[in-house]
């Protein structure tokens, strides 16, 4: 049995992406849950390298910080001065004590490539032997892009830069597309003899292709089959285009599986967010991080969920969620804000214009309309009266409140916390609870109503609230019903 090669990826991130016009480093921009250097180390994660390193250059300590947290696997190597692709590569085997295998070597800017698409590659590239293999592409347009070169009989003669090219070459449509794997051995020495004789006085890494061709090393091209995955990124407006591709395919994707997606034009699904079957996402959605919705769900018009769990059968109408769970069978919105903390058990329900914030909902409890729920725990099967308030803050403290369950509380309620309503308890409409209700006590803490009658006939007399008040006396005195007498 043939050893198994070594393998070691090495991701080209210290440019600064100057087009981006950015102070964060261009391979930190986000596209759909993750960074553009986040997916292509995802990319790059079924080649199981036995080492990966990111050569990180521009704003290195923010590069640094994300990868210990997207990739803490991966060793950053620092390039200080950005003297080209060549040079950062060469830095990159410097730090490394290995002397054979193979190096596969990926622009930190080219989000859209597919792992397996990778792995075939790299595949390729070991089983054909050779010394380097070049990713291309077919492309309507390559303007801005390393040109593929090949010589009479089709092979591989070098690799040029638009700005080095003649205009002969500059017709190419094939391209570079920024990944490339090497023969470790020979990629070393074949990078200490770069020059950097071009238009931009770089190392170009791209050299070394004619370099080991000259040197009559085996070179070769494999093409992608889609060259939508090669396409890099290097302003905003073409990562405004790749994020458009990446929607379609990840929303072409979930359809596949049997999810429902009304209008996949506005519809933008994050890479790690997980949808289950017969779910329906309706028009002007936004599904991003940690989301997951499960079997059957409904989410949309109009929502984002951030980081939030929606289990089967619920639905999230025009709402936005950042945290939250919501149960099997819950219902959300319209117009609801979840905040985190915020979990809504089976069947519990979050109605109109209604915010919480670290609060636990029962089974088939609801808080339908205008309310604010905030630290707070509410038990199973209550009822929260329109426009309540649980006042959770101090000015200094946040406190917490207890609802119990099969509790009914009144419209127009604020709960001054700490404080507890026990299991079966009622407060009246309009209450302002700030001591503890016992289980099955009726709290009615509000002014007791006094009317003054005939005020408005004296003290407002000639408005027409005063005439309408004569007029419904009169009336009553027909019918000769008591004025004060409601129903
Ligand atoms: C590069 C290729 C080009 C190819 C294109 C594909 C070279 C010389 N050219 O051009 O043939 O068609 O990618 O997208 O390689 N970087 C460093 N250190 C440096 C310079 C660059 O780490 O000193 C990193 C950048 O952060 C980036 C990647 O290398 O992630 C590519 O650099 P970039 O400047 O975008 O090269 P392109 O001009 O796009
Ligand atoms: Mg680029």
């Amino acid at each position: 049995m043939p050893q198994p090669h070594l393998r070691t990826v090495v991701v080209l991130a210290a440019g600064e992406g100057k087009r981006m016009r950015s102070s964060l480093p261009k391979v930190l921009h986000p596209l759909l849950g993750r960074t553009l250097l986040g997916h292509v180390l995802a990319a790059a994660e079924p080649l199981a390298a036995d080492r990966t390193v990111v050569v990180v250059g521009h704003g290195a300590d923010q590069v640094r910080a994300h990868l210990t947290e997207v990739a803490p696997g991966a060793s950053p190597v620092l390039q200080e001065r950005q003297l080209g692709t060549g040079h950062a590569v060469r830095i990159a085997l410097d730090a490394l004590p290995d002397t054979a295998g193979t190096v596969v070597v990926i622009n930190g800017d080219v989000p859209l490539l597919r792992p397996q698409t990778v792995a075939a590659f790299v595949e390729a590239h070991e089983s054909a032997g050779a010394a380097a293999t070049v990713l291309a592409a077919e492309v309507p347009d390559p303007t801005g892009l390393g040109r593929i070169v090949r010589d009479v009989q089709g092979r591989l003669e070098q690799i040029v830069e638009e700005r080095d090219a003649t205009p002969q070459q500059r017709a190419l449509r094939e391209i570079n597309a920024g990944i490339y794997a090497f023969d470790l051995a020979r990629l070393r020495e074949a990078l200490g003899k770069l020059s950097t004789d071009n238009d931009q006085g770089e190392e170009y890494l791209t050299d070394v292709f004619a370099l080991l061709r000259d040197a009559g090393e085996p070179v070769a091209v494999h093409c992608a089959a889609d060259h939508v995955e090669t396409l890099g990124c290097n302003d905003r407006v073409e990562l405004a285009a790749l994020r458009r591709l990446l929607r379609d395919r990840v929303n072409e994707g979930w359809m596949r599986t049997g999810v429902s997606i009304l209008d996949p034009h506005t519809t933008w699904i994050d890479v790690t967010v997980s949808v289950g079957r017969d779910a329906v996402i309706d028009q002007n959605t936004q599904l991003q991080g940690v989301t997951s919705v499960g079997e059957g769900a409904l989410v949309g018009p109009d929502t984002t969920l951030v980081d939030t769990v929606v289990a089967e059968g619920a639905s999230v109408v025009r709402s936005h969620a950042v945290g939250a769970e919501v149960g099997p069978q819950a219902s959300v919105g319209p117009y609801a804000y979840l905040r985190p903390g915020s979990r809504l058990a089976r069947k519990a329900k979050v109605g109109t214009f209604v915010e919480t914030k670290k609060a636990s909902i029962g089974e088939g409890s609801k808080v339908p309309h205008l309310s604010y729920v905030g630290d707070a725990t509410i038990g199973e099967h209550s009822n929260i009266g329109a426009a309540t308030v649980f006042v959770n803050y101090d000015g200094v403290r946040k406190h917490h409140t207890t609802i119990g369950s099969h509790a009914r509380t009144g419209a127009d309620n604020m709960f001054v916390a700490p404080v507890r309503v026990g299991d079966g308890a009622y407060t009246a409409a309009g209450s302002v609870i700030v001591a503890d209700v016992p289980p099955g006590a009726m709290a009615v803490a509000r002014g007791q109503q006094r009317n003054v009658d005939g005020w408005v006939l004296h003290k407002r007399a000639g408005t027409d609230a005063a005439e309408a008040a004569r007029r419904a006396g009169e009336d009553a005195s027909d019918s000769g019903a008591p004025a004060s007498e409601g129903d």
